[in-house]
């Protein structure tokens, strides 16, 4: 069966740690004339809005010497009724591998259940691995290691958290999600990485007590895609989970503030943050570009 990239245990720890020292290089420039993905085609398949997906893929690709196909479901037939399973069976004809962003996360995996060629998730409401490659490569620079650092997940335990999760488990750091009743990240993800961490992964209720030992703060918006029903009551049941200067005041000096953007600015994180000396959103957005080309050098063959 054809390898996937559909959560962060696709990968393990050791091709984490050779991807994320590939994906540096690339960002210093090593290498940066190499065209290893000549004469390839790759599709992007968006179901859900995307800056940073979308063009840190389509720049990647094009840098690697690739070709991208832009794709929605409604300029396709699957937006007609054609079915995943006959979509993913006509595009792995043409492509060499494919970038899905969607809704359910059993629709994704039914996608990769028919198709040859690479599937990478781009996001779907489980898992974002993706960004959690980003958020790895942000921590390695800011922390220069993975192994114990501390980070704290502050809000509403979406994919986001359920990918940093995985990634936690999988390079040994520390991860406390604080978040309140009803929000835990998914519960079958989080007792699977739990299982296998050699780390610490636990889920508190107190925004202080998370942040207070952590060297990373990490946020997500509240109301994440497709949940705009719930937006009220999200944003209601969130608001002491916010990143704002009276909870940095309770955190290490040199905490780095990550946040995987778009942001809510005024929600879960507010502007004196978001801009101020501890935040890394920007070069954590930067390093989507790093990681995702170096993941196409090692899966696209
Ligand atoms: N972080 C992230 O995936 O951003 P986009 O939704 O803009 O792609
Ligand atoms: N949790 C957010 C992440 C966006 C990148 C969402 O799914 O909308």
């Amino acid at each position: 069966m054809k390898r996937h990239f559909l959560t962060l245990w696709d990968l393990s720890s050791e091709e984490i740690n050779r991807l994320l020292k590939r994906a540096m290089d690339m960002k210093s420039g090593i290498d940066a004339s190499k065209c290893p993905l000549i004469g390839k085609s790759i599709g992007l398949l968006f179901g859900k809005a995307s800056t940073r997906t979308r063009v840190s893929f389509e720049v990647g690709i094009y840098q690697l010497g690739a070709h991208s196909v832009y794709l929605t479901p409604n300029e396709i037939q699957l937006g007609r009724g054609e079915t995943t399973a006959d979509t993913a069976r006509t595009l792995s004809r043409y492509l060499d591998a494919v970038v899905v962003r969607t809704f359910g996360h059993n629709l994704l995996e039914e996608f990769a259940s028919h198709s040859s060629m690479l599937v990478i998730n781009g996001l779907s409401d489980l898992h974002h691995p993706c960004q959690a490659l980003a958020d790895l490569m942000t921590i390695l620079e800011k922390k220069g290691r993975l192994k114990d650092v501390r980070v704290a997940y502050i809000g509403d335990g979406n994919n986001v958290a359920n990918s940093l999760i995985e990634a936690a488990s999988r390079m040994e750091m520390n991860l406390t999600v604080a978040c309140p009743e009803g929000y835990e990240p998914d519960s079958e993800v989080f007792e699977k990485a739990k299982a296998s961490a050699k780390s610490e992964i636990i889920i508190l209720r107190d925004p202080k007590e998370a942040a207070g030992r952590a060297d990373v703060i990490y946020t997500d918006v509240w109301v994440s895609m497709g949940q705009e029903k719930e937006a009220e009551e999200k944003i209601k049941r969130l608001k002491d989970y916010q990143i704002n200067s009276k909870l940095l005041s309770c955190a290490k000096k040199d905490v780095t503030v990550l946040h995987c953007l778009p942001a809510h600015r005024g929600e879960e994180i507010t502007d004196e943050i978001m801009d101020g000396p501890h935040s890394a959103v920007f070069d954590q957005a930067e390093n989507r570009l790093h990681v995702q080309k170096s993941l196409l050098e090692m899966l696209v063959v």
